[in-house]
């Protein structure tokens, strides 16, 4: 599974980070910088969490085999 974080729509709500602290990481300004980053199995339900929780839906989940 990878992260895709559309930055244009991060509004650093952070939620993602505060949900899912082991797979979303916040740059110095608050605004989620895991984009293109992997996310391991066992982590993957964190993930959706994380992703769920942002406001603005600015994170994309996808499968290895459908990441760009
Ligand atoms: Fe940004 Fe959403 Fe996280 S707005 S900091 S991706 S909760």
């Amino acid at each position: 599974m990878k992260i895709i974080v559309d930055r244009q729509v991060c509004a650093g709500h952070a939620l993602c980070a505060a949900k899912a602290p082991d797979v979303y990481q916040l740059d110095d300004e608050g605004y989620c910088c895991s984009n293109g980053a992997t996310v391991p199995p066992h982590l993957h339900e964190q993930a959706r969490l994380g992703a769920r929780h942002c406001p603005e839906a600015a994170i994309l989940l996808v499968d290895d085999e459908d990441a760009p």
